[in-house]
């Protein structure tokens, strides 16, 4: 990875961004010269992480922020503006999906179900409500919503997970309609199976491995970079034409 100014001058908030996906796309951003909040749960992976990119000069904050608290949000986008004086681009990364989502429909109980969908998917709506003021005060914004493969085509297992991820998918393409009149563009991206820590025991399982690596054309599971590009295309102005659309990153995985 080399340096650039794809995002220069650019605030971001990426949630889960102190690891995987989201660690690499809080990383991709401050090289391509963004100032960025890592919002997490996670307090050793986020200081640390802050601590690593602030090497050179001030460019991260860690701030702690549970994505399903609304009052959470108000506090951090507050706080981002405080700091830095404006918001740009809003990456709602953040999920889970663990026994939780991965429960067939005949095993789903419907507190795991709402768990996932606070994360998933109500969090998606909470944070893209809180930050649209702030980005239509700069004259516009972008925000990119990970979802997954899985929001788009169905699996043997995980009900909850598909639902959640499928309805953030189509939340974003609302959002895209409302707030394309303020230049507020809104995507979801779709990541195939990538490795990362919340894939670390099932891609362990050589199996699963295999099986993973059997319906992948490009022949190789996906990198948390391979989806951080596509991140950082649909959060920079190159997308400045791009609403309500859908990248998925798979390596061919639902092409077939
Ligand atoms: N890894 C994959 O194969 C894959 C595939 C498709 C989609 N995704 C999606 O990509 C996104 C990132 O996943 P990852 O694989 O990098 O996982 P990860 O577990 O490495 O990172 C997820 C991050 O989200 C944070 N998080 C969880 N709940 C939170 C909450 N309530 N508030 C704030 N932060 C919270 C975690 O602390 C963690 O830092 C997720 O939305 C996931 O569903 C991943």
């Amino acid at each position: 990875m080399s340096s650039g100014n794809r995002l220069e001058g650019k605030t971001v908030i990426v949630t889960g961004g102190a690891s995987g996906i989201g660690e690499s796309t809080s990383c991709l951003f401050v090289e391509q010269g963004a100032r960025v909040v890592i919002a997490d749960i996670d307090d050793a992976k986020g200081n640390a992480l802050e601590a690593e990119l602030n090497q050179n000069g001030e460019v991260a904050m860690y701030r702690k922020l549970d994505v399903t608290q609304e009052s959470q949000w108000v506090e951090v986008v507050e706080e981002t503006i405080a700091k830095w004086g404006r918001l740009d681009i809003l990456v709602n990364n953040a999920g889970m999906s663990g026994a939780k989502g991965r429960a067939t429909v005949e095993d789903t109980i419907v507190q795991n179900w709402d768990a996932v969908f606070a994360v998933n998917s109500t969090a998606v709506m909470l944070g893209t409500k809180t930050a649209i003021p702030a980005m239509r005060k700069n004259g516009g914004g972008s925000v990119v919503n990970v979802s997954s493969i899985f929001g788009i085509v169905g699996s043997p297992m995980g009900a909850a997970y598909h639902a959640s991820k499928g309805a953030a998918r189509t939340f974003s393409k609302a959002a895209a309609v409302q707030y394309a009149p303020d230049n507020i563009r809104v995507n979801s991206v779709h990541p195939g199976f990538t490795d990362t820590p919340m894939t670390l025991d099932i891609h362990s399982q050589k199996e699963i491995r295999d099986a993973r690596l059997a319906m992948t054309p490009m022949g190789r599971l996906g990198l948390p970079i391979d989806i951080a590009y596509g991140i950082l295309y649909l959060a920079s102005d190159e997308a400045g034409w791009v609403t309500g659309t859908e990248l998925v990153i798979d390596g061919g995985e639902i092409a077939w």
